[in-house]
């Protein structure tokens, strides 16, 4: 598959391959915990999905050339003043709509239908009666479960409309136009607990977009590098900046393949590492005859920068901005003879989703660190990943042929330990979280439940409590163990660590980190709460 261009609009893509734009569908995001999952639905399809504030006007809408657009669901109701609505023009598209649960309830209220507030609130498993002979629900029964959460109901029909599923207490379960390729759907086909949610959602973008199939990491992989090898031209080279994660490792090698020695990977060792994370990325990487990547140790810089700062706002943007000043510092030190023009950095999708603020219904979560970039730099940025979900990225890492074991690492996010350190961030408090990390990650791969782990670390707490050791009082730092499975970190659940497993660790905890007198387990899910604690 050849790379042709690739265009931007705004922030966003559209990907041109072998002369034919690749399909996508355009996800409206009015605010839900879920548009997330409705674009990784569309692509386990195999379509590229793009999220859009839900007032991108329909210019931008038209320039990405979307097969199909999605409305996401959102916490608001449609008749409360200044509740989110989308551009007018896009329901004159002729593009296929489908609306779901607020953006159905959108869709109808701009169409001239009416919502009102529901007698009964329907929240969780409801099973619905499906009528026969449509598109949307296309091979599903004629009861099928799905998850409701909504206050609202559909109460008045827009003209040309009709429904197509309802339950007791809600004639408008799901509805269509087909004339005007207009569908919506009051329930979550994105969630998991509709059964057959997959279904509804690929009847949409397949059979009614008509998207083709054309979203495959391993086509990817030679359209980034051709593409990276177009934007940054013959005699431009490229600094690309390591955190020990599995994103930005991905990256450099992409640019190696790209352009060869012209891209040169550094990872700046913050002190804020892993114990002995530095070496052993470097230690993996040589193994595998890649020998690259260069280290450079500013950890006395970050720590002076960090010297009283508790806000986890503040430590995300100082590191950041650190981080750009130590890759620039860098360039004028080591690689001063060669043409830097670029910084490349392993950004993913979700950090650009949720550093941003889509809307004002959305809040903002956490300032990634690469995305807290400066005003004034002197290096370009090039983030050939910014598209992917963690899950993809592992893909493209495979058919680059990166080792299991540097891949299936746990990610590990760029502020590394300042953000599992609550509170101050000093020289003591960092060695004390490394060696019970250490502890605990040990453990855990010697049993073997690393494997089955998305990600795992411990962090310590911003608290001193009261122990007993031998005949004395302690009082000493308190250490959290999270572990948590997901897919993509957009949602996670804690895993069910085993007992046994659990007693072993805290018992080596206490007896070999100083200064520690207690371990807990935290079982949070995300959300309400967020993998890393700051
Ligand atoms: P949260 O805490 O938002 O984390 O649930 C989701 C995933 O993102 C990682 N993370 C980061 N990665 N820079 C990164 O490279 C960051 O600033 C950052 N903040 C969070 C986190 O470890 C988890 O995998």
């Amino acid at each position: 598959m050849r790379y042709d261009r690739c265009s931007r609009t705004q922030n966003f893509v559209i990907l041109i391959v072998g002369g034919i734009v690749l399909a996508m569908i355009v996800i409206l995001n009015f605010g839900s915990q879920f548009a997330h999952l409705i674009a990784r639905r569309v692509r386990d399809i195999g379509v590229h999905s793009e999220i859009l504030p839900h007032n991108a006007t329909v210019a931008q809408i038209k320039k990405l050339n979307p097969s199909g657009i999605i409305l996401s669901g959102g916490p608001d109701s449609v008749n409360t003043s200044g509740s989110p609505r989308a551009s007018i023009g896009i329901y004159k598209l002729g593009i296929p709509i489908l609306g779901i649960c607020y953006g159905q309830q959108v869709m109808v209220h701009q169409n001239r239908g009416k919502v009102t507030k529901a007698e009964t609130h329907e929240y969780g498993k409801e099973t619905i009666q499906v009528k026969c002979n449509n598109k949307l629900f296309k091979g599903c029964n004629s009861k099928e479960v799905v998850w409701f959460s909504h206050g609202d109901n559909v109460t008045r029909l827009p003209k040309g409309f009709k429904s197509i599923a309802n339950t007791s207490g809600c004639n408008n379960a799901a509805i269509e136009n087909v004339q005007k390729h207009l569908y919506g759907v009051q329930f979550h086909p994105e969630v998991t607990h509709t059964v057959h949610g997959k279904k509804i959602i690929s009847n949409f973008v397949l059979d009614i977009c008509k998207a083709p199939k054309d979203w495959q990491i391993s086509s990817l992989r030679d359209t980034t590098i051709s593409h990276l090898r177009e934007q940054i031209g013959k005699d431009e080279h490229v600094l690309v900046g390591l955190s020990g994660g599995v994103d930005s490792l991905v990256t450099a090698t992409l640019l190696r393949e790209a352009i060869g020695e012209r891209a040169h990977a550094v990872l700046i060792d913050t002190g804020l590492l892993r114990k002995n994370e530095a070496n052993e990325v470097k230690e993996e990487l040589q193994k595998i005859g890649l020998d690259w990547l260069k280290v450079h140790s500013s950890s006395a810089i970050f720590m002076n920068k960090l010297k009283n700062v508790k806000d986890p706002e503040k430590k995300r943007k100082i590191i950041g901005h650190t981080f750009i000043k130590e890759f620039e510092k860098y360039v004028n030190k080591r690689l001063k003879r060669h043409n830097i023009v670029y910084l490349a950095q392993g950004t993913i999708y979700p950090d650009r989703i949720e550093s941003a603020e889509p809307s004002k219904n959305t809040a903002k979560i956490k300032s990634h660190h690469n995305l807290s970039l400066p005003e004034k730099m002197h290096l370009k940025v090039v983030e050939p990943i910014r598209d992917l979900y963690k899950d993809e990225v592992r893909k493209l890492g495979r058919s680059l042929g990166l080792p299991k074991e540097l891949l299936d690492r746990h990610p590990f996010p760029g502020p590394g330990l300042a953000i599992r350190i609550l509170g101050n961030v000093t020289k003591q408090r960092v060695k004390t979280l490394q060696d019970a990390d250490a502890i605990y990650m040990e453990e855990l791969r010697t049993s073997g439940e690393y494997d089955k782990i998305w990600q795992a670390f411990a962090a310590l707490l911003p608290v001193k409590c009261v122990g007993v050791m031998g005949d004395a009082r302690t009082y000493e730092d308190m250490i959290t163990l999270r572990a948590v499975d997901s897919v993509d970190a957009m949602t996670a659940d804690w895993h069910d660590m085993p007992r046994v497993l659990l007693s072993k660790i805290s018992t080596r905890i206490i007896n070999e980190v100083r200064g520690v007198n207690r371990v807990v387990y935290d079982i949070t899910q995300k959300p309400p709460g967020t993998i890393e604690y700051e």
